[in-house]
């Protein structure tokens, strides 16, 4: 008859896709029961919505099914409680619990479920357009395996400077900025391992001295990996605004990631279309408006999951060549970039008060 330590040292080697690290490690294996030669695994998932839960399940088998004496496996899946997640991911913060960040009014994520839908390109603009209407704002990059918040920003080879054992973060265009870049060596990828991961950004959260803001926007790497959720749980987060573009494969991952923050206790303010259209000239002069990726993916989405619906950002050259030349096409409040991000920035400084007046949102119960 196979042992619980045979099948807990088979299933050391089965690791969540996500986060890259053991299930045992992770203390995602709630109970082994073995009957003669049938063993039955409780696997219980960081969060119920976990899209990796059919690969984890599969892999738990199969790496069970290879212990001497093992006829047969079950996998039963579960949900951790917010008390088990806590123990690793950390306690979730409350708006106002953590000291370094008491100054700062409203703790705004951007998040992606999708790589490259232009999560950054937003936060950025976004961070400009409020602080243009005369908001105090910081951003910080949280995107720890391609930070270049710092290159949209303009601050490539800007380093933040220590003051009595916190960093101070640089400052252009009125904004304070904290990007991962700043401190790896220049065109080196960080090559992080899910405990690092934790830790950096917990320290990040203790260790920037951002004085007084009304506004931090903090721009995620995409999915729902390890840092997005480690973010959601150390930063006491007002809410968070997810960036989509039209597509439909885009829009499926968009609601696993809605579904994450929902689960971790962290409102959503509303979901963001960006790339939506491209504005052109036709042959009979007038203005034309092209939906290169097909329409109303963002709308329908935000109704859907009965979330809000921010705005469209279109196609436009503009937004990406400005991001390589380090100046936000957001600066300009006149131009029609600017005006677009102005109109979206409105909506998040009333659902930012809207939140405000609520209060703590409480994680949902597992
Ligand atoms: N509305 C837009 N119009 C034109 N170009 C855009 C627009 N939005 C983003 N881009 C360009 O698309 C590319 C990806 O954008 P960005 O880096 O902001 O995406 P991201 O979601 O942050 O990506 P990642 O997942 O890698 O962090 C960049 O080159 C950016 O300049
Ligand atoms: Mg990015």
């Amino acid at each position: 008859m196979p042992t619980e330590k045979e099948v807990l040292e088979a299933l050391k080697h089965v690791k969540d896709p996500e986060l890259n690290r053991s299930l045992v490690d992770l203390g995602m294996i709630r109970k082994v029961e073995i009957k003669d030669d049938k063993v039955k695994v409780t696997v219980a998932l960081t969060i119920a919505g976990c899209p990796m839960k059919r690969r984890i399940a599969e892999d738990v088998k199969a790496a069970v099914a290879k212990v001497p004496g093992v006829k047969e496996v079950e996998v039963e899946l579960t949900t951790m409680t917010p008390e088990e997640r806590e123990k690793i991911f950390g306690k979730k913060k409350e708006v106002g619990e953590k000291k370094a960040l008491k100054d700062v009014r409203h703790i705004i994520a951007v998040a992606s479920g999708k790589g490259g839908v232009g999560k950054t390109t937003v936060a950025v603009n976004l961070a400009v357009a409020l602080s243009k209407k005369g908001y105090k704002v910081g951003i910080l990059d949280a995107d720890i395996y391609g930070p270049n918040v710092h290159l949209l920003m303009g601050l490539e080879g800007e380093r933040p400077f220590s003051r009595d054992q916190r960093l101070v973060p640089p400052e252009r265009w009125g904004i304070k900025v904290m990007s991962f870049g700043f401190l790896a060596p220049e065109g080196q990828p960080i090559i992080w391992r899910g405990p690092l991961v934790h830790r950096a950004l917990s320290e990040l959260a203790e260790v920037i001295d951002w004085g007084v803001l009304d506004f931090l926007i903090i721009d995620l790497p995409p999915g729902t990996g390890d840092a997005p959720l480690t973010v959601a749980q150390v930063f006491p987060l007002r809410g968070v605004v997810v960036v989509t573009t039209p597509q439909k494969i885009s829009v499926a991952d968009v609601a696993r990631s809605i579904h994450m923050f929902q689960e971790l206790g962290t409102r959503i303010m509303g979901i963001i279309e960006n790339m939506s259209y491209f504005k052109t000239v036709g042959p009979d002069g007038q203005e034309q408006i092209v939906p290169v990726f097909g329409e109303g993916g963002g709308e329908k989405l935000a109704r859907d999951l009965r979330v809000p619906f921010l705005g469209k950002i279109p196609l436009d050259p503009n937004l990406s060549k400005s991001g390589e030349i380090g100046k936000p096409a957001a600066l300009d409040p006149e131009s029609e970039i600017g005006k677009v991000f102005a109109e979206i920035a409105d909506k998040i400084v009333e659902k930012a008060l809207e939140f405000e007046k609520l209060g703590s949102c409480g994680l949902k119960k597992a």
